[in-house]
């Protein structure tokens, strides 16, 4: 299992770690734009591994060094402005960047699994496909993830744990649509144990702390880094051992709530093949509308790259 992590920056680096303490992988390779970053983070990451019952070899490298991956992880952006309040505004300068980075790592690993974490996710995940489909059949909807709203729905369901007293695990709660400010929860059909955990206003404040909670944290640290790094982790266990997990993660939509080709997170069965299954998740008038709402707005983002 080869994995490569495009971007060493904070998040690449931290993802690298976690997929390598995780056994994930027989090797990894870490891009980044300068070398000496990746060098280092390689040689750190390698011998942290001696720790582990593993057997990986790190490497930076190239991006032909990439060749043959069967996972690209897409971590890498643009700096983030100071006072950033909205994901929205590294939107031009990423998806240029993907148009660079994109087109010869789909030709290196023509049947690659790509997982994407770089924002505005959802709109750069539209992009990625997009730019990777024009060099390889083979990169098709299934293929090209972004880790969209596991994140908020991890959020979400550790702040309802402490409400409900109910494990994070056990709670089937998912944030839908956007990763950004249009984000929903699906409270209608949430549940735990097979019961409804009903829509009281309580709740609502929850998905709103939920959705704060990640500029909580950039306004101290500047960016964010664990939470996401143990959802790529999930996606590429996921993948890695087929284990067919279902995770609210961006995918191409098509056709759900009437909305088409737009990237957005709806809960998919995620295995060996990327996404086997977008899931249907039953949803209220006014669900439905919210998650019409997210495709509008990341359908703006999606456009306004393209004029
Ligand atoms: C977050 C970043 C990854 O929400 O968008 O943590």
């Amino acid at each position: 299992m080869k994995i490569s992590v495009i971007g060493i920056g904070k998040v690449g680096s931290t993802i690298s770690f976690v997929l390598a303490k995780g056994g994930l992988a027989s090797e990894l390779v870490l891009y980044n734009r300068t070398r000496e970053i990746a060098h280092a983070e390689a040689i750190d990451i390698q011998q942290a591994v001696a720790l582990t019952p593993y057997r990986l070899v790190v490497r930076d490298g190239e991006l032909e060094d990439t060749a043959n991956s069967d996972i690209i992880v897409i971590a890498v952006s643009a700096p983030m402005p100071k006072n950033m309040r909205n994901r929205n505004e590294l939107c031009l300068q990423n998806t240029q960047i993907m148009q660079t980075l994109i087109p010869p790592l789909a030709r290196y690993s023509p049947n690659a699994i790509f997982v994407n974490v770089s924002n505005p996710v959802d709109a750069l995940t539209y992009q990625i496909l997009q730019i990777a489909r024009q060099q390889s059949e083979e990169i098709n909807w299934q293929r090209v993830i972004g880790t969209g709203t596991l994140i908020d729905s991890a959020r979400f369901r550790d702040l309802l744990s402490t409400q409900l007293g109910i494990h994070p695990a056990d709670i089937n709660a998912y944030i839908l649509g956007e990763h950004g400010d249009s984000q929903f929860a699906a409270l209608s059909s949430a549940t735990s144990g097979g019961a409804l955990i009903d829509a009281n206003p309580l709740r609502q404040q929850m998905v709103e702390k939920a959705k704060q909670s990640a500029w909580t944290i950039f306004k101290a640290k500047g960016y964010t880094n664990y939470t996401v790094s143990l959802a790529m982790e999930m996606i590429v266990r996921s993948i890695v051992e087929d284990s067919r997990y279902t995770l609210p993660v961006t995918v191409l939509i098509d056709g759900y709530c009437d909305v088409f080709n737009c990237c957005l997170s709806v809960p998919c069965v995620v295995g060996r093949q990327g996404v086997h299954y977008r899931l249907e998740t039953r949803l209220n008038e006014a669900e439905v509308s919210a998650f019409q709402n997210c495709a509008r707005v990341v359908q703006q983002q999606i456009q306004c790259v393209n004029l």
